[in-house]
């Protein structure tokens, strides 16, 4: 089968329903021209994240591994006007691009970011909990540990996604040595019998490779 169908498939889903704005398409080329890694979501998986955020009527949400904040605008433009989206980035020059690609879209009053290793981060927020959703999508090996830091800042009824879970189907290998792959099947297996949320994962094709994101919501 010609594994290329899924990336024309996710280019003509962008072309007809995504409606990425002329801001996301703009940090696109500066995060590029850059040089950060392109590890961002693609727009079909941005707009999920922005469609998510609007049907559990998020005015709070938080956001672990920012990159250049690609993820974090099609998110905070979910917001209604009095929202606000905290999101942790422990890189300082990733984190110095995501800000001015914030003010360069107008969010600088509405996204505010934590620069500094997240779960040395996560423990500080518990003054501004609950968030209504949040967005996994930093380093792999303590998914499990962010993924609770989650629930733990969540009320009944948020969103809590967490991205790359699939890894082009190496989450199958039990015996895989990579720390990325072992920290998210660490993550799947805590979600066997974990009362606090109902979870299910998607497995993604498209632009990225195949991989995959945990949508959960809290009990
Ligand atoms: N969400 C972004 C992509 C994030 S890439 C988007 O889709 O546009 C993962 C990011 O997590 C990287 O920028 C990396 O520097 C950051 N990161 C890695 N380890 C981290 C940690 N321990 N704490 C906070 N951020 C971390
Ligand atoms: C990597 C991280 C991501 O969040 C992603 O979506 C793809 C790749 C990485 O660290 O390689
Ligand atoms: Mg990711």
């Amino acid at each position: 089968m010609d594994n290329n169908i899924y990336s024309k498939v996710d280019e003509y889903i962008t072309q007809t329903c995504i409606q990425e704005s002329d801001i996301l398409k703009g940090i696109q080329k500066n995060n590029i021209a850059k040089g950060l890694p392109e590890i961002h979501v693609s727009p079909v998986q941005g707009k999920l994240l922005h469609v998510l955020a609007k049907s559990c009527g998020a005015k709070k949400i938080l956001e672990i591994g920012t990159l250049g904040g690609y993820s974090t605008i099609w998110l905070a433009t979910a917001l209604p006007e009095d929202g606000h989206l905290i999101t942790i980035e422990a890189d300082k020059g990733y984190a110095h691009i995501a800000c001015s690609n914030f003010k360069n879209a107008g969010l600088q009053k509405v996204i505010e970011l934590k620069e500094g290793n997240a779960i040395e981060i996560l423990p500080d927020l518990v003054s501004e909990a609950p968030f209504d959703m949040v967005f996994i999508d930093a380093d792999k090996p303590p998914y499990k540990e962010y993924f609770d830091w989650a629930v733990k800042l969540s009320r009944g009824g948020s969103i809590i996604v967490a991205d790359n879970v699939i890894r082009e189907g190496n989450v199958l290998d039990e015996n895989s040595t990579d720390e990325k792959v072992k920290g998210v099947q660490r993550l799947i297996a805590s979600l066997q019998d974990n009362k606090l949320v109902t979870a299910t994962i998607i497995q993604t094709v498209g632009t990225k490779e195949h991989d995959g994101m945990v949508i959960a919501v809290v009990n």
